[in-house]
């Protein structure tokens, strides 16, 4: 099976339902302009293909389950907005592009944030089209925990607090699971619930996510230090300018390659009973060799 393929057909789709979302919306000053700034910006849309691929393997249609996607990236994108403004990181870089608050000034950016993050729920309970709304509900239900106090923003919280001083490595790894694991378990066990999938199903999907959520958060903290500007899109050295504790401060760049392989193993191993694993298997090795 040609992974790269299918997840092209995947990310199509995604593209083409964010971009009709955007589309002839009335405009009240320039927030619809700043939302599709960020929205259409060319993110690598990660967690709506964990939540697509999720559904088709535990059987579901990806073609019901796309507006829950979409809703996950549009969270998603609006907690990169936060986490860009002069309060937060302050940042200049976003995907390869001036941060939102850089062009349209800080309000605007907090408030296409606000929109981005109360639309996803509209969309979640509005174009739920043939799904039972018994799985619509646990679906945006398990959103809303991950986004929330519980999930990122908790995670964000801790991040902040935690600029300057010294924390362990199992605070680190519980702010982790939090700003990042959280979103990027939700999604995937999103696609499963949306896919009407058993209680082991969810369990080892979950199981999974969380893998891969860890891994992905520590390559990133590698590519803080180690990546390309260009390549990344996004500013590098912003953890030591904020001074961030990361796993890269507490284990060095060595241990954290090791780490970021050693759960990518993990990852998959929790898949071990699923037949068609195969993408999930791919993505979750690109994820740990990627640079971008
Ligand atoms: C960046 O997420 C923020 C983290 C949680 C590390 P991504 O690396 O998925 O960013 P985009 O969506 O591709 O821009
Ligand atoms: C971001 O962590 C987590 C979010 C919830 C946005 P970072 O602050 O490390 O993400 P980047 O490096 O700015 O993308
Ligand atoms: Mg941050
Ligand atoms: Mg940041
Ligand atoms: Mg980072």
């Amino acid at each position: 099976m040609d992974w790269e393929l299918r997840q092209k057909e995947d990310l199509d789709k995604i593209e083409a339902w964010l971009r009709t979302y955007m589309m002839n919306r009335k405009p009240y000053g320039n927030l619809n302009d700043a939302m599709r700034y960020s929205l259409m910006a060319g993110g690598k849309r990660v967690r709506p293909l964990l939540l697509l691929e999720t559904c088709r393997m535990c059987g579901g249609d990806v073609e019901v389950a796309l507006p829950f996607a979409c809703a996950v990236e549009m969270i998603h994108t609006y907690s990169l907005i936060h986490d860009d403004l002069p309060c937060m990181d302050d940042d200049d870089l976003r995907r390869g592009k001036p941060t939102n608050h850089k062009v349209y000034g800080e309000a605007t950016a907090v408030l296409a944030g606000d929109a981005l993050l109360t639309g996803a729920f509209e969309v979640m309970l509005e174009e739920y089209g043939s799904l039972p709304k018994d799985r619509v509900l646990r679906a945006a239900a398990c959103l809303g925990k991950a986004a929330g106090s519980r999930g990122m923003v908790g995670g964000q919280v801790l991040d902040m607090a935690g600029e300057g001083r010294t924390l362990t490595v199992g605070e680190v790894t519980e702010l982790y699971a939090l700003k990042t694991g959280a979103l990027i378990t939700a999604a995937t066990e999103m696609g499963c619930i949306l896919a009407g999938g058993g209680e082991d199903a969810r369990q080892a999907v979950v199981r999974y996510a969380e893998k891969i959520g860890l891994a992905f958060q520590v390559q990133d903290d590698i590519l803080d230090v180690m990546g390309d500007e260009a390549t990344i899109g996004k500013s590098v050295g912003s953890d030591a300018r904020s001074e961030k504790n990361t796993y890269v401060t507490i284990r060095g760049l060595d241990a954290c390659r090791e780490l970021v392989q050693k759960l990518t193993d993990e990852a998959v191993a929790a898949l071990a009973d699923f037949q068609n694993a195969g993408f999930h298997r791919w993505l979750a090795e690109k994820l740990a060799g990627r640079q971008c």
